[in-house]
């Protein structure tokens, strides 16, 4: 039976990280299970830092960017004797079940725990790349995209001024969903994503054709197979002298800063959902948000799956280009 929980954040920290923490805090004691909060993700699990939560150690944090548990990337974890420490300590702490917020990574880690002993792991989505398979939205994404949206807008002005090129690299590691969809918001002109082969062709006619702009933005997702912002800029400056390029990169600032409107309500029904898939004896899933709705996805699925990008949304942004 379950009685006390703890909670972790992992990997990249996201914007609704901590309305997550707070749902789980606030949904585990409606049910009268204890929280302790894990620091530092599976690093904390390691080393044992661990702190009781109660509910008013969770006020005022749902409007915070970061996490407040801290987060890291631990490599100890990925060995069995790490994840053997971290059982022993959850077992000294009579911690029955854990929820860890994170990506892939960290379901990575969650679901070799789960196989190897009997705590509980349930997942929930929270990075800003949105790359998680069996949800529409992982936590951060959307706040993210409006980040990004905004400092595009800005760069927008100043490129429109002096009749510029900006190339503006964007996060989001192997997939282009902040590239694409904060590309269309923006009216981009051009979008290089990693799921789309040959592109430097189709960024090549376009800049050939491309008529009487007063500025020019080609959004670039980090993982794409043409090359980072800087080094294409200056690739186009030499090959096409006519135009005025820069590059951006907008870096971390894209993880940081208060979570939209949407996370923190996604980050809130995702962790009263966490709590309830374990008092419902789910264990080794991930709870997502499919079409409005929860949805519980084995680790080994959302692991091992893809999400696909709509690539119908390349051509719209094409059409909407010329
Ligand atoms: O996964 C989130 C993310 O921000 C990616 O978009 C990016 O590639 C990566 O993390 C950066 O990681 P770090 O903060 O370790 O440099």
């Amino acid at each position: 039976m379950i009685k006390k929980i703890g909670v972790l954040t992992s990997g990249g920290d996201a914007p609704g990280m901590n309305a997550a923490i707070r749902a789980v805090v606030r949904a585990a004691l409606r049910h009268n299970l204890e929280v302790v909060g894990i620091r530092k993700g599976y690093k904390g699990l390691i080393d044992g830092e661990f702190v009781p939560l109660a509910s008013r150690d969770v006020s005022n944090i749902i409007q915070r960017g970061g996490t407040i548990l801290g987060t890291a990337r631990s490599p100890e974890f990925r060995t069995p004797e790490g994840r053997q420490k971290a059982y022993g300590n959850l077992v000294g702490a009579s911690i029955n079940a854990v929820i860890v917020i994170g990506g892939d990574g960290t379901f990575n880690g969650a679901g070799l725990f789960s196989s190897e002993f009997d705590i509980p792991f349930v997942g929930i989505p929270g990075t800003i790349d949105n790359d998680l398979y069996g949800t529409d939205y992982t936590i951060g994404y959307d706040t993210a995209l409006n980040t990004v949206v905004e400092a595009v807008d800005r760069i927008r002005d100043t490129a429109s001024a002096h009749d510029r090129m900006f190339f503006i690299e964007v996060m989001g590691r192997g997939a282009g969903f902040i590239a694409l969809h904060s590309g269309i918001a923006t009216g981009a002109e051009a979008i290089l994503i990693p799921e789309v082969d040959g592109q430097e062709d189709s960024l090549h006619d376009y800049l050939k054709s491309q008529g009487n702009k007063s500025s020019n933005i080609i959004l670039v997702a980090e993982g794409n197979s043409v090359g980072g912002a800087e080094q294409i800029a200056k690739q186009i400056q030499e090959k096409y002298p006519e135009y005025d390029v820069r590059a951006n990169v907008l870096g971390h600032m894209q993880r940081g800063g208060s979570p939209s409107a949407f996370d923190r309500f996604l980050a809130s029904r995702l962790g009263v959902a966490a709590v309830d898939a374990l008092m419902d004896n789910q264990r080794s899933i991930m709870v997502g948000f499919v079409n409005h709705d929860i949805v519980h996805v084995p680790f080994n699925k959302t692991i091992n799956a893809s999400k696909n990008l709509n690539k119908i949304l390349l051509d719209v942004a094409d059409i909407l280009a010329h």
